[in-house]
């Protein structure tokens, strides 16, 4: 097995007196999909703005490609090749999809958009991506679907050379052919060899996608199983208890009877 693209290791993060993640250890590798799931509220997007850069950790260790790194905002993690799709927040509605890819980081040539090079880049993204529901790249977002937008959000996270891409909740407002086209874009990443990591609620997309599972429990790493040596209701039970028969956190009374 290859080695693992990012790693961490006793991430530590509190906001003011609230201590939301509790030494978390993760391994995200190349060619998978790590799905990140748990209840509302126990830390999946604070992991996820940690490790782009957004929040700072109290403590703990970041690995990337085996080797430790200081990511101190969006930029370094950017400049790693970490790309995170966010549900909201992630597309500017009056620009049109060239515009939206290339937002903050335009190509120039001789001190003009080079709008040429920028179109073809985001039509050759999208076509590595197989994105065949995108008419045109000079479409304005504002006309496309929501699932049309989310294909387009992560056709910008791939576009910097991403090794990985992380996805809180892609899919929670989208229907049943829009979730199966992002499922589909999500599946593909990984065949190209990025580390995924998606955030989602939804047990069926998690193991359609999925090749490991992380539960977060009260901002603790319950468990990482493979999706194919667990069931559903195991999974659920992670989720809403911390554990489940021999996998999860150990009771803290069983250590004292
Ligand atoms: N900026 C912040 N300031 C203070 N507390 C925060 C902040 N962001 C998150 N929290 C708290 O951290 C905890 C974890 O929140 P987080 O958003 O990471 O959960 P989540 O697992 O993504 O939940 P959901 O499934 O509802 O999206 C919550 O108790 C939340 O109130
Ligand atoms: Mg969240």
């Amino acid at each position: 097995m290859s080695e693992p693209i990012l790693e961490l290791r006793g991430i530590n993060k509190s906001f003011g007196p609230v201590h939301v993640l509790h030494d978390i250890d993760l391994v995200v590798n190349p060619g998978e999909v790590t799905a990140l799931v748990g209840d509302n509220g126990a830390g999946k997007s604070t992991l996820v703005k940690c490790i782009a850069g957004i929040h700072p950790t109290d403590s703990g260790e970041v690995l990337f490609n085996g080797q430790p790194v200081q990511i101190r905002g969006p930029r370094d993690a950017a400049d790693l090749g970490i790309e995170v799709v966010y549900q909201d927040l992630a597309l500017a509605d009056n620009l049109d999809i060239v515009q939206n890819m290339f937002l903050g980081r335009e190509r120039t040539k001789a001190g003009l958009l080079d709008e040429t090079d920028m179109e073809q880049a985001a039509r050759k993204t999208l076509a590595s991506l197989s994105v065949r529901t995108v008419k045109s790249v000079r479409t304005q977002v504002s006309s496309l679907s929501g699932g049309q937008r989310q294909t387009v959000a992560i056709a910008k996270a791939v576009l910097w050379n991403s090794k990985v891409v992380l996805l809180d909740e892609p899919t929670a407002a989208l229907g049943v052919a829009q979730t199966r086209q992002v499922l589909d874009l999500v599946r593909r990443l990984a065949e190209q060899g990025l580390g995924v990591v998606l955030i989602s609620h939804n047990m069926n997309d998690v193991f359609e996608v999925a090749d490991r599972i992380a539960c977060l429990y009260l901002g603790r790493m319950a468990a990482v199983v493979s999706s194919k040596e667990v069931t559903h209701g195991q999974v659920v039970e992670l989720i809403t208890a911390g554990r489940s028969g021999d996998l999860g956190i150990a009771r803290p009374e069983a250590a004292t009877i």
